[in-house]
């Protein structure tokens, strides 16, 4: 079997280790993703390599001595999830690793499967990059998540150790670059009709919580001069923020929850709790735009008579990818004999987190229709056998 053929099919093999039947969801520190990473576990030690975890929970395969190049993802998905985004990157690193046998590397070789990159369970971003980067904010640790569970009890119950995570960061000198093999998520490659793309920027985010608080009312006797609908708030700002982001070149904003209190059908909502992601490669724009979002958002309360809570819950940068390693990238590329492409990425990654340790790269490979986040996701067996060969060519040129 080659070796995408065999990442195709351990790909298979995680899409069902899943909490839950009929789709996949596999969070940080629950059951189903003790399963997968211990499958994994067994896939990097077959490979060759000594395989440990960290206090939050990171695999960690490693051969060699001195500072390593990384390669890696993640292995926690988001609800009803595709099967590549995360667990191509870590399969492709093993696949690597598999490919390059004994051969002697001036490096140490390490394939990392992060715990936690998409934040569902407890609403954060890289819980397990920023752990190895020395970023993780330990006040998380209290933090619950919808079940009431403490993150630190759920890494506890996981078999991690919330007191070891700050001592197990890795130091700036351990590491010679992070690589990260990941699925493209848009349509750009696809396009372009080509395999396999070189990543120069990570797009930077902001994440706002913002709570729209009226007045709860009878739906069949409140006048519709008196209200002070929620929802209805809600709903003006939302289309005006699709409008503004349209507005803009490359800005992108999302709602993609919302929750309305008290939620009857013959009842005015009295409060509507939504979340806004918006993002940029450029921050300076990012940052404009979100402050024009806020003034909208209060403009409209004002206006309603209804009052507004906007919560900063997370931002991250732009980050432009190392250069030489990029460069790297585009000579592998080449060598296989694929036009390069080089394209901006619109996803975070764990590579914004491993920055703080070492120059960071990324090659995405196509994906059908550009679809992600959705169990539509798909890649060609064909577009999978050239990123590993490109790969495998990277770690042989930091030789
Ligand atoms: O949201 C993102 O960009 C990533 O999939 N976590
Ligand atoms: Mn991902
Ligand atoms: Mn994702």
């Amino acid at each position: 079997m080659s070796s995408a053929a065999q990442v195709l099919e351990r790909c298979d093999a995680l899409a069902a280790i899943s909490e839950e039947t009929g789709r996949l969801v596999r969070r940080f520190a629950t059951p189903a993703l003790r399963e997968a990473v211990d499958t994994v576990g067994g896939w990097v030690r077959d490979a060759g390599l000594a395989v440990r975890e960290d206090g939050v929970g990171n695999l960690i395969g490693r051969r060699g001595e001195g500072p390593a190049l990384v390669l890696g993802s993640h292995l926690d998905t988001v609800i009803d999830a595709g099967r590549y985004d995360g667990p191509l990157g870590v399969l492709g690193a093993i696949a690597v690793a598999e490919r390059l046998g004994e051969r002697e590397l001036p490096f140490a070789l390490e394939v990392v499967a992060f715990a936690d990159e998409e934040g569902v369970r407890y609403s954060t971003a890289f819980l397990g990059s920023s752990a190895m980067a020395g970023s993780f904010d330990t006040t998380q640790l209290g933090s619950t998540d919808a079940q009431g569970i403490a993150m630190a009890e759920a890494i506890r119950a996981y078999g991690g150790d919330p007191d070891a995570i700050v001592s197990a960061a890795r130091a700036p000198g351990d590491l010679l670059a992070y690589c990260e093999l990941h699925i493209e998520q848009g349509p750009v490659l696809e396009r372009a009709g080509v395999p396999v793309g070189i990543v120069t920027t990570i797009t930077g985010q902001n994440q706002v919580d913002l709570v729209f608080r009226g007045e709860a009312g009878h739906a069949g006797t409140m006048p519709m001069q008196r209200r002070h609908d929620a929802l209805a708030a809600a709903a003006e700002w939302i289309v005006g923020a699709e409008a503004l982001a349209r507005g803009r070149e490359d800005l992108v904003a999302t709602v993609g929850r919302i929750r309305v209190e008290p939620g009857a059908r013959n009842v005015i909502p009295g409060s509507a709790a939504l979340s806004l992601d918006l993002r940029h490669t450029d921050d300076a724009t990012r940052r404009a735009a979100v402050d024009d979002l806020r003034s909208q958002a209060e403009r409209i309360a004002a206006a309603r008579d209804i009052a507004l809570e906007w919560t900063l819950v997370g931002e991250t940068e732009a980050l432009p990818l190392d250069p030489d390693l990029a460069g790297r990238l585009e000579e592998a590329v080449r060598a296989t004999g694929t036009p390069v492409a080089r394209l901006a990425s619109g996803a975070g990654h764990d590579g914004v987190a491993m920055s703080a340790l070492a120059p960071v790269a990324m090659l995405f490979v196509r994906c059908e229709g550009g679809i992600s986040h959705n169990p539509a996701e798909a890649v060609a067996e064909a577009d999978v056998a050239v990123a590993l060969d490109v790969l495998e060519r990277f770690v042989v040129s930091l030789a």
